[in-house]
């Protein structure tokens, strides 16, 4: 027999099985660190008793977390896409960016953001390869009080109409299609051209996109726009705009629909579309402001 009280840490056991694992931490560890590990490790063990899989339940789930990793390459990130899927990463962006009321919601990056997107004279149109419904986008960058945001950054990017980023497209569609960076006047307006986004699939030829098969669920995401908006003093927001009659609306993928960024697409009449620097010939116009909060000092 065992004399418990020479031991220094506890034997495994089934009911203690967490806080055995936990007490085997070091004393001279990050702390962070420490409450971090000791918190998965007490709500892993709880969904295992709780699921209380076979053995060969659990080869399966690392069977899954070994195919996503080889799925893994420069340009793929399979797990990232697998926290999308499961709305961790909407969750972590959320405890992350809690805004003042008003102030424009954040939302994910996505996987397709690329920096350096050229940069263009309010009115240009960022779609190059001529796809798709003309679109005139306009408003203007305010703060919670409603003052205009002089000069802020607006950094846009989306599918063109089959459905791509230029990025998964290389040689198909134009370096830089649908992406540009603007800034606003000294009045906080932007202005610029572009098509009417349509919904599309994330990635969904790896393990992430088999797992939501399993589980019944499609791939898609709600037509939307990516923007992010910047200006020196005011907290970054990286952002999406919603077109309000997508069948995706209310079943988004990575769960990135929130109704405050869900905007309005009018058609325009072909009689106001004289107007030649802010909507041309477009056949669609959104009007749409993005209010900043102050940068916490
Ligand atoms: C996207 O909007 O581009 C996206 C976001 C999350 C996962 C995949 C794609
Ligand atoms: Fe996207």
């Amino acid at each position: 027999m065992t004399n418990s009280a020479q031991i220094k840490y506890p034997y495994f056991e089934e009911a203690t099985s967490a806080e055995v694992v936990n007490a085997r931490m070091g004393s001279d560890i990050d702390e962070r660190f420490r409450e971090v590990m000791s918190v998965v490790v007490k709500h892993l063990h709880a969904a295992v008793k709780e699921i209380e899989p076979t053995h060969e339940e659990w080869l399966a789930a690392i069977k899954f977390l070994t195919a996503a990793g080889h799925k893994c390459t420069e340009w793929r990130q399979e797990f990232i896409l697998l926290s999308d899927v499961l709305g961790v990463s909407m969750l972590v962006d959320a405890i992350n960016h809690r805004r003042p009321s008003g102030a424009t919601p954040n939302t994910i990056l996505g996987p397709f953001y690329v920096a350096n997107a050229p940069r263009y004279a309010n009115g240009a149109n960022i779609c190059l390869d001529g796809k798709g419904e003309p679109m005139a986008v306009s408003g203007r960058v305010v703060d919670t009080d409603g003052e205009p945001v002089s000069g802020a950054q607006i950094e846009v990017w989306q599918t063109n109409d089959d459905g791509f980023y230029d990025v998964q497209q290389k040689g198909i569609q134009p370096d830089w299609n649908l992406r540009g960076m603007f800034n606003a006047t000294k009045n906080g307006d932007y202005w610029f051209r572009s098509v009417k986004p349509r919904h599309y699939p994330i990635p969904a030829d790896g393990p992430v996109g088999k797992m939501l098969g399993h589980l019944g669920r499609h791939p898609n995401r709600a037509a939307h726009m990516h923007f992010i908006v910047t200006a020196s003093g005011y907290e970054p927001v990286i952002t999406h705009i919603f077109t309000p009659d997508c069948e995706f609306l209310d079943q988004d993928t990575v769960f990135g629909v929130k109704q405050d960024l869900i905007a309005k697409f009018q058609r325009e009449d072909p009689a106001d579309a004289a107007s030649p620097d802010r909507s041309g010939a477009a056949r669609w116009k959104v009007e749409w402001n993005f209010t900043l909060a102050r940068a916490k000092s």
